[in-house]
């Protein structure tokens, strides 16, 4: 039994992802979790909410809650929205939590002692109304550029220039319109990754299974002159984890925060520690996961995300846990996605574009999302969701091939025979050519889920359904039941234990539907050894239930609607 840890890049928690959020991360990592369940692997999947920073304020903020408050109403939010599409997280944390302060204040002393943290004296504005620093994007004023009036700090967003709080002409805050502002010196701690560049290197080097996708982002970063730069990791603001070495106040530093790019991917570790929490463990239970020297050199550590977190996962994360010189595990594997786009363009968050996660589950149950999701899952490029091909996904694959197949011989079986398997013959040369057909998707199908390769897996998956399909098609055991009432109970005994089969193989993908059906087929989901053990699972005389999933099709009408619906205003 292997151990495999895996971890999903931590959702803002200002507002409700996008389901290409969602298709970049969480749901790729919980169909791997899912999958090492099944095959008797001991897995601990472990996500939170990403809290600190300015977005989180703004966001609070807008919503006219402080930001403790406004933070731990979005994460109940976000948690039952994962529940909503059955991310089985074995902990669901926040970065804002007591272990995350405890332990990125640990890593910042480490680091320190180390000798790989500098302190540099930078200006930054100051608002002497808000009293405070104001970072690039508090500050708002005219851009020198277009002379549009609502230039933020950072960025015109009028005409995309990219500026310097200083360019603005006519400075103001943005959280009191003041303009008041000074420009004030003000000390900040720097990482000196630089320091441990050829450390990285020799490591990303040494990953030569990764995918493409991955190193080339990372190796770029190492390489190209703005690469590995030494990286500010403090910010003059209220909310996030107050500045630390280890357990002592850092002098200077009071009244700062750490960067939340430095917080964010401690709270893996800090998630896992809140797991061992809120499950009455002890503190060896999650370090069994995290530290070499405390049993975690057995483990498989595995990353998922999107491409535009790689450089944080492959050098900014790595640089923290090296520079610190204690014995914490590495990434072993990095899975990272593309985008995907919505409908002909982007998903856009204030254009109300796209389907958003609430949405989607008000719309239909997660199974359907997660197939379509998953079967087009962003990996070797960008992907698109549009309705048409959503449509056509669910009617075909889930409600033609796989709910037909069910719903099919479970019914002829109740009409003409009883709710119980019927006896029969032993399987014939027909039976037996599927069941080797089914073997050689079977391995396949393992194999690429252990690869992680999520298209080709639901591929695999898809084309496991259609068997099923095929052979009812050719044997039709509802004409053989007019002449052979034996051969057609052989049949169908041999149609209902694919059902099984077919439940166990589906649940990292479908897990609702998958439980439907092992609960009507009156036995536990259970990894197949082999298709034809599987094959012979439920002996003649076997009790059951027609069940009752049947995937709807969507109608034109519907999409329509949902199309003009979700286009953005
Ligand atoms: N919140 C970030 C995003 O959504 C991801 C943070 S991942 C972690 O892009 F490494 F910081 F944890
Ligand atoms: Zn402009």
């Amino acid at each position: 039994m292997a151990r495999i840890l895996i971890t999903s890049a931590i959702p803002y928690i200002n507002g409700i992802k996008h389901l290409g959020n969602l298709v970049g991360s969480q749901l790729p990592a919980d169909l791997y979790a899912r999958y090492n369940r099944a095959r008797g692997n001991e897995v601990m999947f472990i996500c939170a909410t990403d809290e600190h920073g300015t977005p989180a304020e703004l966001a609070a903020a807008k919503a006219g809650k402080p930001v403790a408050e406004y933070c731990k109403d979005m994460h109940a939010v976000q948690s039952k929205l994962a529940d909503g599409f059955r991310l089985s997280f074995d902990h669901y944390g926040r970065s804002s939590s007591e272990r995350n302060h405890k332990l990125t204040q640990h890593f910042a002393g480490k680091l320190a002692d180390a000798g790989l943290i500098e302190e540099v004296s930078e200006t930054q504005v100051y608002s002497n109304a808000d009293g405070r620093f104001l970072p690039d994007r508090y500050i708002e004023g005219t851009c020198p550029n277009c002379g549009s009036e609502d230039a933020r700090g950072d960025q015109c967003e009028n005409c995309t220039k990219q500026l310097d709080p200083t360019d603005l002409i006519n400075p103001r805050s943005a959280i009191s319109g003041s303009t008041d502002l000074e420009v004030r010196d003000t000390k900040h701690l720097y990482l000196r990754q630089s320091n441990l560049k050829d450390k990285l290197d020799d490591w990303i080097s040494s990953k030569t299974d990764w995918p493409v996708l991955t190193t080339s982002i990372a190796k770029k970063w190492l390489h190209d002159g703005e690469g590995l730069r030494d990286r500010g990791i403090t910010r003059d603001l209220d909310w996030g984890i107050p500045v630390k070495r280890g357990t002592e106040d850092w002098p200077g530093m009071e009244g700062k925060v750490f960067y939340v790019w430095f917080d964010a991917p401690i709270e893996y570790i800090a998630g896992t520690a809140e797991w061992a929490d809120a499950n009455g463990k002890t503190d060896a239970d999650w370090e069994r996961w995290w530290r070499t020297d405390k049993g975690a050199d057995d483990v498989t550590y595995v990353q998922f995300m999107g491409k535009d977190n790689v450089p944080f996962h492959t050098l900014s994360f790595p640089a923290t846990i090296m520079g610190s010189g204690e014995p914490w595990k590495l990434v072993d594997y990095i899975k990272s996605f593309n985008y995907l786009n919505y409908d002909g363009g982007q998903f856009s968050t204030s254009k109300g574009r796209g389907v958003f996660m609430d949405q989607a589950l008000d719309i239909l149950p997660s199974d359907y999302w997660r197939w379509w999701l998953l079967s087009h899952a962003p990996e070797s490029s960008d992907s698109e969701f549009t309705w048409d091909d959503f449509q056509a996904s669910v009617n075909s694959d889930l409600a033609n091939v796989l709910g037909n197949f069910v719903s099919r011989v479970t019914k002829f079986c109740r009409s003409k025979f009883s709710e119980a398997v019927p006896d029969g013959p032993d399987y014939g040369p027909a039976e037996q050519a599927v069941i080797d057909a089914l073997q050689t998707r079977l391995t396949a199908y393992e194999g690429f889920m252990e690869a992680m390769e999520v298209r080709k897996a639901a591929s695999e998956l898809r084309a496991i359904w259609t068997l099923g399909n095929e052979y009812l098609q050719e044997q039709a055991p509802w004409s053989v039941f007019k002449t052979d009432e034996a051969t057609a109970a052989m049949q169908i005994r041999f149609a209902l234990n694919l059902i099984p089969f077919y439940a166990a193989l589906s649940e990292p993908f479908i897990p609702d539907a998958a439980d439907a059906l092992a609960a009507a087929m009156n036995t536990p989901l259970a990894w197949p050894n082999s298709a034809s053990e599987a094959l012979n699972l439920l002996p003649a005389g076997h009790a059951f239930t027609v069940p009752d999933i049947t995937f709807a099709k969507i109608t034109d009408d519907a999409r329509d609607e949902m199309q003009a619906k979700f286009a953005g205003n």
